[in-house]
């Protein structure tokens, strides 16, 4: 087995609460950037950013995780609004992942989402190769324009979810995989 695949096999996703201190350094942000861009993309479209959120804006991202929890359900009571922000507390580190995706381009849109895929698989490898637990979260909260406008999105762009990002604080459960033979069929012709 390659090194390479080792570490594929091996990665496994670990929840923001199992993340604290420390989280990845600007320096490996970069490493993981670097990594992200190396997904391929069909025309160089360039569909996936990333938005790295300093610690100390997270008040701010919980007030926009809150204005979501209204513009979602306005009837929201004061319980569900707290625990909306509390999930913008969660996780040491967290980095937005948004996507541009342009429709009606001749490279098709199901073709730049599998880039920003790819992409985002890259960035989830790079943070285990480095020691970091990390996992990608997301929710319909995300596409409310309170979400849209907090991270100042262009119309072509998404705001898919967040890589929280940090230091395991408890062992994880092995990932299940599906079996090789499930996902891999031979074709007999027509
Ligand atoms: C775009 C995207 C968004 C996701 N959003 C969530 C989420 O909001 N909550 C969640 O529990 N898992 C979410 N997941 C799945 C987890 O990130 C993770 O892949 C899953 O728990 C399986 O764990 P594994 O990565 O160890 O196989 C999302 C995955 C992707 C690709």
């Amino acid at each position: 087995m390659t090194d390479v695949l080792a570490a594929i096999l091996a990665r496994h996703s670990i929840g923001p609460r199992h993340l604290g201190p420390p989280g990845p350094t600007m320096d490996a942000l970069m490493q993981i950037a670097a990594a992200t861009a190396a997904a391929p993309d069909h025309g160089k479209l360039c569909p996936l950013r990333l938005v790295a959120l300093p610690r100390e804006t997270r008040p701010s991202l919980a007030a926009a995780f809150a204005l979501a929890a209204l513009e979602t359900d306005p009837d929201a009571n004061a319980g569900v609004v707290t625990q909306a922000k509390d999930r913008a507390m969660a996780g040491e580190t967290l980095v937005a992942v948004i996507a541009r995706i342009l429709e009606d381009h001749a490279i098709p849109a199901h073709e730049q989402w599998i880039s920003v895929g790819a992409g985002l698989q890259n960035a989830l490898l790079t943070a285990a190769s480095l020691g970091f637990g990390a996992k990608m979260v997301s929710g319909a909260r995300l596409r409310t324009q309170a979400m849209r406008s907090a991270f100042a999105l262009g119309p072509t762009e998404h705001l898919v979810g967040f890589i929280a990002l940090g230091t395991p604080t408890e062992v994880p459960r092995p990932a299940r995989r599906r079996p090789a033979s499930e996902v891999l069929t031979v074709w007999t012709g027509t």
